[in-house]
């Protein structure tokens, strides 16, 4: 009886606090985001400088149309070059290739998807375009008000600020670099709205121990990824070591997809769509949605692949070990499954003799039974079985119940 007198008093005040209260909906916390690696579709990789209103929204339609969206698909990204001058009151303005950008926003959301825009901290984009210093809460609310889910904020004019106000101390200078990522993450709390905040300084100054105190959903690890092979295989290769510090809602971003892209083969596409997906990280499309062939269509949305991305656990994989020019590598997903990579790094068909898969090296015992995830044929996998791979070609195995 007390405790009900106590409960109800108490739910009494609380429903007066919350009459008084001016506005509840402006002070509540925004809700999660990128509780699984962000996925969705960047403008940058394909069209570069040259996106228009009208790309945004034939690749908002493609996504849906091509069954993107039913794989996961969700944000559709407006990169650099979309920004026009500021007016007298410090507004930022769109360029003419995007007339109105809140009609956009509407248009994207009315298919069901997000959108996201890009800045930085610094005077200029990379592009040369007008970034937020010194407008970080002015362009935060303009975002929210177009009603943009999703920002990448591109460090690039803004280390020339760093050198001339702290010449020659490093230390000074990463010090300035958090403070204006910071700045922009509170600017984006304060709008109330969820807003997925992307970090894009390279991976410069360890990124990853930072980012997420001041919440970030997801930081670059490297410089910008190119459609070839060395510089998919590149960035693989240094992206161990960072699986500690990726995980719901914050994540290591190697860059954005180049499948589809330049003149990757099937073998390279479907490689780095695999090693993605063993690094947890987000799969933001980048190729030209109106004309993408059905065997990248095939890669994009192969939904195996995607699941090993997306696993709640969003535990990133590792490199367990490499023989020649081979590596293995290994992820745990939730429900105590697993995933594992094979990949030939080699330049023909025969660099991969003679491998031999280690079971033991992988902390498994014995044969086990899983599910070829380009195939989509069961495998059985013995120990010390020999595995003949193409030229940067990859096994990626999908074990559910691993022994
Ligand atoms: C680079 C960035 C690219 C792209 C480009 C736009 O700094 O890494 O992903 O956003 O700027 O100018």
């Amino acid at each position: 009886m007390r405790s009900f007198v106590t409960l109800s008093l108490s739910l009494l005040a609380l429903t007066c606090l919350m009459a008084a209260s001016p506005s509840p909906v402006a002070a509540q916390a925004p809700q999660a985001v990128a509780q699984t690696p962000p996925m969705g579709w960047n403008s940058w990789n394909f069209f570069f400088g040259k996106v228009t209103d009208k790309d945004i929204r034939d690749s908002a339609d493609q996504i849906v149309a091509t069954g993107m969206k039913g794989a996961g698909y969700v944000y559709v990204n407006i990169d650099d070059t979309w920004e026009g001058e500021r007016d007298a009151n410090g507004v930022l303005h769109t360029n003419a290739k995007f007339p109105d950008m809140k009609a956009l926003a509407d248009y994207v959301h009315s298919k069901g998807l997000k959108i996201g825009i890009y800045s930085g901290p610094g005077p200029k984009t990379c592009a040369g375009y007008a970034a937020s210093l010194g407008h970080e809460d002015q362009d935060a609310q303009l975002y929210a008000s177009w009603g943009i889910d999703y920002l990448k904020y591109d460090l690039c004019s803004y280390g020339k600020n760093m050198q001339d106000e702290a010449p020659g101390d490093k230390a000074a200078q990463m010090r300035l670099m958090i403070a204006a990522y910071d700045k922009m993450a509170k600017a984006l709390k304060a709008t109330g709205r969820p807003i997925v905040f992307s970090l894009c300084q390279y991976g410069w100054d360890a990124v990853w121990e930072w980012a997420p105190a001041l919440g970030g959903n997801l930081w670059r690890t490297t410089g910008d990824v190119q459609p070839n092979w060395g510089s998919i295989y590149n960035i693989v290769s240094q992206q161990e070591g960072l699986e500690k510090y990726s995980g719901p809602g914050h994540w290591n971003d190697p860059d954005m997809l180049e499948v589809g892209n330049g003149k990757l083969s099937p073998a390279e596409n479907r490689t780095h769509f695999s090693m993605w997906a063993m690094l947890a990280a987000p799969l933001l499309a980048g190729n030209d949605l109106p004309n993408m062939k059905p065997e990248i269509k095939a890669i994009l949305t192969n939904r195996d692949v995607i699941a090993i991305d997306q696993d709640k656990l969003g535990a990133q994989g590792s490199r367990i070990y490499s023989d020649g020019e081979v590596d293995v590598w290994s992820r745990h997903l939730a429900g105590g499954a697993m995933a594992l990579a094979v990949l030939d790094a080699g330049s023909d068909r025969y660099s991969s003799h003679p491998f031999h898969l280690d079971l033991g090296k992988l902390g498994l015992h014995g044969a086990q039974t899983g599910k070829d995830l380009w195939t989509g044929k069961t495998v059985e996998l013995t120990d010390n079985m020999a595995i003949e791979l193409g030229s940067h070609d990859v096994l990626l195995i999908r074990l559910d119940t691993p022994k």
